[in-house]
C-alpha cells in the first residue's frame, strides 16, 4: 500500500477524479470522531466496560432489552449535541459537484452527514434516530425519544417491543442490492475513518479492486490494508478537504 499524505494534515497530493469516474464512499465511525462522537474500537470504545457486540445483537436484545435502550438512549442524546465537521462538509461539496456519480455508503447510525447535506446516503447498518417494532412489519419510523430506566421498554400496537432500527451483529445490513451495484460500478472506492473488521464492509475494497482505484483515509492503517492500493494517514476533518480535484470543476471540494 502506497501511503500518501502525512499525520500533519499536509498533502502530498490530491486524488484525481475524471469526468466519467463514479466515487464509492465507505464511511466508518472515524469521520463522526472530530465531532466528538466516540468510535467503537480503540481508545474510548467500551462502554461500560461492555464490547459493542455484546450490547448490539439479537441476543443483547432478548436478554436485557433495558441495558440494550439505555446504550442507543446515550448515543442519540450525544448524536443530537453533535455538528457535522469539515470531513461531512467535504463529502457533502463533493456530491454536490458529482451528483449521482458519487455514492454514500455509511456504517454510522447517526445523521451527520444528512445534516452537512449529504442526500440519499446508505444507512448499511440503519438509523439511530428510527425505531421499529420487534415482531410486527410496521414501517421504521422517526424517534428521538430516549427509554431509560425507571420508565420501561415503548411498545407497539400489536403487542411486540420497540426497538432501535439497527442492524445488530448477526443481521442482514439494509439497501445491500444498491450497494452492490454502486460497487461493481465505482472506479474510485474510498474507505474513510473505519477498522476494516466488521463484515460486509470490510470486503468492499477487495470486492472493487477489479474495477476501481482504492484509497483509505484515516490516522491508522486499517485491518484490511492489503486491499488498499493507497492510504492517506490523517484525521478525515483535515484531510477531506482539498483532497479531490474534479475535472470541469473550477476548484477543489473546499472552495
Ligand atoms: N478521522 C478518520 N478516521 C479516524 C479518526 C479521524 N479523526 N479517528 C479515528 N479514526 C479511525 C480509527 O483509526 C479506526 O480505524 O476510525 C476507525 C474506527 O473504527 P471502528 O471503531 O472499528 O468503527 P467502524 O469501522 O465504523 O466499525 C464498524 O462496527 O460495531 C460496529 O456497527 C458498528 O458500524 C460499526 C461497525
Amino acid at each position: 500500500m502506497n501511503r500518501l499524505g502525512s499525520k500533519s494534515g499536509h498533502l502530498q497530493s490530491v486524488i484525481e477524479i475524471g469526468e466519467t469516474d463514479r466515487v464509492f464512499i465507505l464511511t466508518g465511525a472515524g469521520i463522526s470522531a472530530e465531532s466528538g462522537l466516540a468510535t467503537f474500537r480503540g481508545a474510548g470504545g467500551l462502554w461500560r466496560n461492555h464490547r459493542i457486540e455484546e450490547v448490539a445483537s439479537p441476543q443483547a436484545w432478548r436478554r436485557d432489552p433495558v441495558t440494550v435502550w439505555e446504550f442507543y438512549s446515550q448515543r442519540r442524546r450525544a448524536a443530537l449535541a453533535a455538528q457535522p465537521n469539515p470531513g461531512h462538509l467535504a463529502l457533502a461539496r463533493l456530491e454536490d459537484i458529482l451528483g449521482d456519480r458519487l455514492f454514500l455508503c455509511t456504517q454510522n447510525v447517526d445523521d451527520l452527514h444528512e445534516r452537512a447535506g449529504s442526500r440519499g446516503a446508505a444507512h448499511m447498518h440503519g438509523e439511530l434516530f428510527k425505531s421499529r417494532c420487534d415482531t410486527c412489519d410496521r414501517t421504521p419510523f422517526e424517534d428521538r425519544n430516549t427509554y431509560e430506566p425507571p420508565d420501561g421498554i415503548p411498545h407497539c400496537g400489536c403487542g411486540g417491543w420497540i426497538r432501535p432500527h439497527i442492524c445488530w451483529f448477526g443481521e442482514v445490513p439494509f439497501e445491500m442490492d444498491r450497494i452492490a451495484r454502486a460497487l461493481d460500478e465505482c472506479t474510485l472506492f474510498l474507505a474513510v475513518g473505519t477498522s476494516g473488521v466488521v463484515e460486509p464492509a470490510a470486503s468492499f475494497a477487495a470486492r472493487t479492486r477489479a474495477n476501481a482505484r482504492t484509497v483509505y483515509i484515516g490516522p491508522e492503517e486499517p485491518t484490511n490494508s492489503y486491499a488498499f492500493a493507497e492510504a492517506y494517514l490523517g484525521k478525515a476533518g483535515e484531510l477531506l478537504p482539498g483532497l479531490f480535484h474534479c475535472a470541469g470543476a473550477s476548484r477543489r471540494t473546499t472552495g
